[in-house]
């Protein structure tokens, strides 16, 4: 089996085999406190504790250098401006850097900025290949879709843990609701959500440079949430569940006095068991790039190098010798071999 094949259908069976799990178990009422209490309530202290240690780790790694990826003119002498644009990339201060955070993370900016490199035909020399970049804006549409419709969709989901349902969550539901084609309303964001998905695994298989690229650890969470996401639509729209059922279910979990009503459906034990799993597979998962971005050097840190000094914290005692020092031993032979000096004595 090629390379591929093998980290694309171990993903497929995987994801395959958790429904076929969640649905069979579901079917013997004596497992729906199992997989409607005992597992959520799993998977959410392994999300919580996994995400706690990793940040912990993370946040205690020292930072040897000041290392902001900069795309953009640093701050220097006066005379020389930077727009806003520059200073966002170059953040010189706090407030431009959380400015260049807030783009990074509401608008994936750096995404937005997204380069495609060819190899094309060069057609002013048959025999001859052209490098050529383009602005490759897909990928960001893309992402931006799917990362604000699994928002959406979670914000939405929050009208099962609450009674009286907040405000905020009622009128979005009714905006993404907004087009009533059919009975229920369609929600926008759940589609989204899943076309998103689509094309992100399909731009994985198409190009080959992806695919070499791809492993299970890839395909895995693009297929969970496409999971999550088709048996959410199929339990919305065809084969309907007890709602009501589903809120005291929903309600029990969130108060902690669990009750698993009977008769909900099989369908709905396989989506919660997907984001149950998704969960559990969170902190030990590429998906970590969510909060990772906030403890990233190259984005976190003020681009200040050139007026403070960042001290290394492994820095083991060094003595030091200045270049004042150096000067006053070489003076002389500076000055002998016409090098300029900054005292003359
Ligand atoms: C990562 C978390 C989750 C995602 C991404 C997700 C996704 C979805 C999607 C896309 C739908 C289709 C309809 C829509 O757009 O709302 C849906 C429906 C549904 N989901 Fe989820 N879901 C998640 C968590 C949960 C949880 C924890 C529950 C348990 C209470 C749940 C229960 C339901 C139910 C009952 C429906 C049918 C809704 C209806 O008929 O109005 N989901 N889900």
């Amino acid at each position: 089996m090629d390379f591929f094949k093998r980290h694309f259908f171990v993903s497929l069976f995987a994801v395959l085999g958790l429904v076929v799990v969640a649905y069979l178990g579901s079917q013997a009422a004596s497992l729906q406190v199992f997989f409607g209490v005992v597992v959520p309530y799993l998977a959410v202290l392994i999300f919580l504790e996994g995400l706690i240690y990793r940040i912990i780790v993370w946040a205690r790694s020292p930072v040897p250098f000041r290392i902001p990826t900069t795309a953009g003119q640093n701050k220097t002498l006066p005379w020389i401006e930077r727009d806003l644009g520059e200073q966002l990339d170059n953040p010189a201060t706090f407030k431009h850097l959380v400015g260049r955070m807030a783009l990074e993370v509401l608008a994936f900016r750096s995404l937005f900025r997204n380069l495609r490199t060819e190899l094309r035909k060069d057609p002013a020399d048959p025999e001859g290949d052209r490098l050529i970049h383009w602005s490759y804006k897909w990928l960001w549409l893309g992402a931006i879709a799917f990362h604000y419709a699994f928002l959406v969709v979670i914000l939405r989901h929050l009208r099962f843990f609450t009674e009286p349902v907040p405000m905020p969550f009622q009128l979005l539901e009714h905006v993404d609701g907004f087009f009533q084609f059919f009975t229920p309303a369609v929600y926008l964001s759940g589609v989204v959500l899943v076309v998103a998905v689509f094309y992100l695994m399909a731009r994985r298989i198409t190009s080959p440079t992806l695919r070499y690229i791809s492993l299970a650890a890839d395909y895995f969470p693009l297929l969970l949430i496409l999971g999550i996401g088709i048996s959410g639509i199929l339990m919305r729209y065809i084969y309907k569940v007890d709602i009501v059922a589903v809120k005291e279910l929903a309600l029990g979990l969130a108060t902690f006095h669990p009750v698993v009503p009977a008769g909900i459906g099989a369908i709905f034990y396989v989506h919660l068991f997907l984001v149950c799993v998704l969960f559990a597979y969170f902190p030990f998962s590429k998906l970590m790039h969510a909060p990772g971005v906030f403890l990233s050097p190259s984005r976190n840190m003020v681009s200040n190098n050139r007026w403070v000094l960042h001290v290394n914290p492994w820095n083991y005692p060094v003595k030091f010798h200045h270049y004042d020092e150096y000067e006053d031993r070489f003076r002389e032979a500076m000055i002998e071999a016409d090098i300029p000096v900054e005292k003359e004595s």
